[in-house]
């Protein structure tokens, strides 16, 4: 799908799963933001193997069509080449066709390994969330040459290991663009503008269920208050004794009363 627009989108369960991939989404990522948009987390350091391994069954459960991406959480892939298929393979196992790990040059031979396993690898460089502690923050990356040469360098590294196609995270997009130039498999972007082979975006940040957007983000619906007048008129029914009505009743079909 190189020079195509991939469009690409995370979920981490059954129902909403089923939604992406009905919608004809390409990519699906069980995303380690994941620790951050569902379960509370301050940021994805939370997200463990067995998280993602439950919500990687979960969401394989639902997926028809789509091609289905799982993450490799923090901790899972940086002790040892070995470790790394290890984890890889609890993924494959729980549903999914591929793994995306965070970093570049210096994760490569994890990326090999994997790939020599048996298993595509999707990289994911630029910000790297997993990183945030030791960046200093979320900050945009390659907006100076000496960042963006990392960067294009961190992407070679990551095709020569084996990768079948990369994402970048909140890169200038000029950088972007070149990397998209220089290397033969897609690139997927987040918040790296325009000229990248393909999109992804939290389906949190999307459907407006996130505490906190990126600024890159873009809302197409606001769900959280559409699910919170619900949620309240479901209250005020109960306590007005509106709801249950005589349609969410079963009846006895004997004289109960002498029981
Ligand atoms: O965890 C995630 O949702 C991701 C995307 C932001 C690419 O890695």
């Amino acid at each position: 799908m190189k020079g195509s627009r991939i469009v690409a989108i995370t979920a981490y369960d059954y129902p909403t799963a089923r939604i992406v991939d009905e919608a004809g989404v390409d990519v699906i990522l069980v995303g380690d933001s994941l620790a951050m948009v569902v379960l509370g987390y301050p940021s994805t350091l939370n997200a463990t193997l067995d998280d993602m391994v439950r919500h990687t069954a979960a969401v394989a459960r639902a997926v028809r069509r789509a091609h289905l991406v799982a993450d490799m959480p923090f901790g899972s892939y940086e002790p040892s080449p070995s470790k790394a298929v290890e984890s890889a393979v609890n993924l494959v196992r729980a549903g999914a066709e591929a793994v995306k790990l965070e970093g570049g040059s210096e994760y490569a031979d994890r990326i090999r390994e994997i790939v020599k396993a048996g298993v595509p690898v999707m990289g994911h460089i630029g910000l790297t969330p997993q990183r945030h502690l030791r960046l200093g923050g979320y900050r945009p990356r390659g907006r100076r040459l000496g960042e963006a040469r990392e960067i294009l360098l961190d992407a070679e590294a990551v095709e020569q290991a084996g990768a079948y196609s990369v994402v970048l995270e909140f890169v200038a997009e000029e950088t972007a663009e070149l990397v998209t130039r220089r290397l033969s498999i897609p690139t997927i972007c987040i918040g790296s503008g325009r000229k990248c082979d393909g999109q992804i975006l939290v389906f949190h940040d999307v459907v407006g269920l996130s505490d906190h957007p990126p600024p890159f983000a873009k809302m197409y619906v606001n769900v959280r208050s559409i699910l919170l007048d619900a949620v309240k008129k479901y209250a005020e029914e109960v306590r007005k004794g509106v709801f249950p009505s005589e349609e969410h009743v079963v009846h006895a079909k004997e004289d109960v009363s002498r029981a």
